[in-house]
């Protein structure tokens, strides 16, 4: 099907605007109502097994694909049984435990041999050796999302794409929120672009990313932090890969896909936190710490260890507000943004990559190993769907806006004026 002619223009999505059906289920911290997702009649059912449903983001996401489709069923997979049995009681009576181990590829394949889909959450990606879950899934044909935060796991996934299109296997490498929705927020903007205008070229792609804390992250988060501190940086510059020094800019693989995919010369991608100390004891691990010592997945453990009782101590205080915003540059110096808000990352990030496996699902996504802006990772024509299924519970998300309409909060009196 053609692209959609309309620019995308969605405005803030207040919780509870327009909803069908609602669901609600105790989450962490507090109750949110879903919008209630219709599956086709083939999917309705399907068995879906989220791999690291123990952890911070697997959790949230078996939580949210239950509150938006009850009639799925929930495998909820890790090591821990205890941990996993607890969340299963949580989700009711269409979920279960399959105990797994990412590194026992019997115990893999075994798991899979009855899932229509597998979301792997089960990180942290920076340095692993094998795309396993990946392989798994082509071997007993399931489908395929992972939340990927690495250029090089990426990267190896993508060499999958034969082999997963030999088995007809649709898969989405970095299908979480950013990366996932925040490359499908740049997707959009530079689609809205080329349509309104053809001499308008997208000459410069900027993801910015704030979260406050460490968004209450789990321990993988916090060595997935460490390990991409040891990572040289990349961006583009006018179409020049350029490695960056300076810390607030952090390697993320939606710099490289959107570079390749969208066809924008200029992309980076910058990351800040708060309170503001942490992002000095970042800097300062970088400048202090050998590369070789942050690129080793053990050594990074025991920093996390010593670390932990810190982070956990200063996020009670600082809370786990999370926001990003893409900001795209036009070759007549016009600029677009999009915006997206949400006052607790660990809930967000499990709507979003539910949002992608709901696509999956709704058959989105072609055989093959996508990014989330490929258009056979995800139809142009569910991109909306999937920024309003993953914006639920935002208190601000914008799309193709001009800046100042965002910065200064202005009001429409009417007939495009604004005071
Ligand atoms: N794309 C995005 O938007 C995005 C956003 C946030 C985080 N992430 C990524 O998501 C990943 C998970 O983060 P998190 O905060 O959820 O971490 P977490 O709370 O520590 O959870 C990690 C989970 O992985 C499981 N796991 C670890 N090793 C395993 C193994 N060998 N076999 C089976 N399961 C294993 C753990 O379960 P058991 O210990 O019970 O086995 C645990 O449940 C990280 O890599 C992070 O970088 C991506």
């Amino acid at each position: 099907m053609a692209p959609a002619a309309v620019p995308l223009n969605i405005k803030w999505l207040p919780l509870n605007s327009k909803l069908k059906a609602k669901s609600q289920l105790q989450t962490s911290s507090r109750n949110i109502e879903f919008e209630r997702v219709q599956l086709p009649e083939k999917t309705r059912n399907s068995r879906v097994l989220v791999l690291g449903g123990t952890g911070r983001v697997g959790g949230s996401t078996a939580i949210a694909l239950s509150n938006l489709c009850p009639d799925l069923r929930i495998l909820v997979a890790g090591r821990n049984r205890e941990k996993g049995e607890a969340l299963v009681a949580k989700l009711g009576g269409n979920s279960g435990f399959s105990q797994v181990d990412l590194n026992d590829q019997d115990s893999l394949q075994t798991a899979l041999q009855d899932v229509d889909l597998v979301v792997h959450t089960a990180g942290p990606f920076q340095q692993a050796e094998k795309c396993s879950v990946l392989e798994a899934a082509i071997n007993t044909k399931t489908a395929y999302v992972d939340v990927c935060d690495d250029t090089s796991y990426a990267v190896r996934a993508k060499s999958f794409m034969s082999r997963a299109l030999a088995a007809n296997v649709p898969a989405i490498t970095t299908g979480g929120i950013y990366p996932g929705v925040s490359n499908v927020m740049a997707a959009e903007l530079v689609r809205a672009a080329e349509t309104e205008t053809e001499e308008d070229k997208p000459e410069r792609l900027r993801f910015s990313y704030y979260t406050a804390g460490t968004g209450g992250a789990g321990p993988t988060i916090l060595a997935t932090s460490f390990l991409l501190l040891g990572e040289e940086v990349i961006a583009y510059s006018k179409e020049i890969r350029i490695p960056l020094q300076y810390m607030v800019f952090r390697n993320l693989p939606e710099v490289r896909s959107a570079f390749e995919i969208l066809g924008v010369p200029t992309v980076s991608a910058r990351f800040g936190t708060a309170p503001f100390f942490w992002n000095w004891g970042m800097e300062a691990m970088t400048n202090l710490l050998p590369p070789e010592f942050l690129r080793d997945r053990s050594k990074v453990q025991m920093l996390v260890e010593l670390f932990d009782p810190v982070v956990r101590a200063v996020d009670g205080i600082a809370g786990e507000r999370v926001s990003m915003r893409v900001d795209l540059e036009l070759s007549s110096g016009r600029s677009k943004v999009g915006l997206f808000s949400h006052s607790k990352l660990s809930i967000s990030v499990g709507i979003a990559t539910a949002a992608f496996a709901l696509a999956i699902l709704e058959g989105s996504t072609q055989p093959g190993v996508w990014f989330p802006e490929e258009a056979q990772g995800l139809a142009i024509e569910a991109r909306e769907v999937l920024l309003q299924r993953a914006s639920q519970g935002t208190f601000n998300f914008v799309m193709n806006r001009s800046p100042w309409t965002i910065e200064t909060n202005p009001k429409e009196l009417g007939l495009g004026i604004y005071v």
